[in-house]
């Protein structure tokens, strides 16, 4: 049996790890979500680790996962990013994690895939996105080709710049995440369908006795609520309102919960 890890907000992760676990064979596909158990220990033929960049590093939650979960056997090790447009050292941050453990990766993955990040930019635009998707989909199927015939895929070189912010503002972003959530508000638009509830990846969410949704201050920034509220409901501050939403146009709403 195979196990893919991954830890996604709009879906690229998800799409990344299905398109390789479809090539592959024999897997299951679990999300990292606060509800896993982080302590059961592994054994499998092929690992893979999925997860996008949050601020040139891994999603906090999913450092933590990866920091505790035990792997007892795996005959090969993958770990594929993707971002927007620079993934720092992330991937280098974790192999120091699998060093600790004793564990080798076989293969160092990443992949430009369409932005989501709306706080300090903007969503790429439908038609932008599936081009961005499209120039993706040959690279991931090398991957997913070296991963089956179990090659050695070396990690990229990262330049001086992208060290310095996974550096630098990596640590300032994970140490303050958590409560970033209390710039979040909904529109007279939220009709209390409970989505935003079902998409968090770590129950930030929940709705009060009107049916209107309150974070909880746990938060990971993956912007599930904000991209798949169906009713456009949610912003952040006022530095949403105009901006574009995004969600893999081939994963399902339902997919995520
Ligand atoms: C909070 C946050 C921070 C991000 N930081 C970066 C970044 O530092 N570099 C980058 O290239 N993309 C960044 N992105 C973009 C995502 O990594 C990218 O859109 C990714 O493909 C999203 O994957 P997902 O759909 O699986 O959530 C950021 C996105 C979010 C939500
Ligand atoms: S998903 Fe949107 S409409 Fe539904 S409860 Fe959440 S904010 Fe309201
Ligand atoms: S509250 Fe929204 S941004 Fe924060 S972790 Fe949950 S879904 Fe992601």
């Amino acid at each position: 049996m195979n196990k893919f890890f991954y830890f996604t907000g709009s879906g690229n992760s998800l799409y990344i790890a299905k398109q390789i676990a479809e090539k592959i064979g024999d897997f299951e596909i679990i999300k990292v979500t606060s509800k896993l158990d982080f302590n059961k220990s592994i054994e499998c033929d092929i690992l893979g680790f999925i997860f996008p960049i949050y601020s040139w590093g891994m999603p906090v939650v999913f450092k933590e996962f990866v920091k505790q979960i035990q792997i007892n056997k795996a005959d090969y090790v993958f770990v594929i990013t993707n971002y927007a447009g620079n993934c720092g050292s992330a991937l280098r941050s974790f192999q120091k994690e699998m060093i600790k453990k004793n564990i080798e990766i076989n293969a160092f993955g990443e992949v430009v895939m369409p932005s989501n990040y709306l706080v300090m930019g903007n969503a790429h635009p439908k038609e932008e996105a599936a081009q961005i998707i499209q120039k993706a989909k040959p690279i991931i199927d090398d991957y997913a080709q070296n991963i089956y015939d179990r090659k050695p895929v070396p990690m990229k070189k990262v330049k001086f710049a992208g060290k310095f912010l996974s550096a630098i503002v990596y640590p300032l972003f994970a140490r303050n995440v958590k409560k970033t959530d209390k710039s979040f508000f909904f529109s007279d638009n939220c009709n209390g369908c409970g989505i935003c509830v079902k998409v968090c990846p770590v129950e930030n969410i929940i709705l009060n006795e009107n049916k209107q949704p309150i974070w909880q201050h746990h938060c990971e920034q993956c912007h599930a609520c904000i991209h798949w509220c169906p009713q456009r409901a949610i912003e952040f501050s006022k530095k949403t309102q105009q901006k574009n939403r995004y969600t893999h146009p081939e994963i399902k709403m339902s997919e995520l919960y």
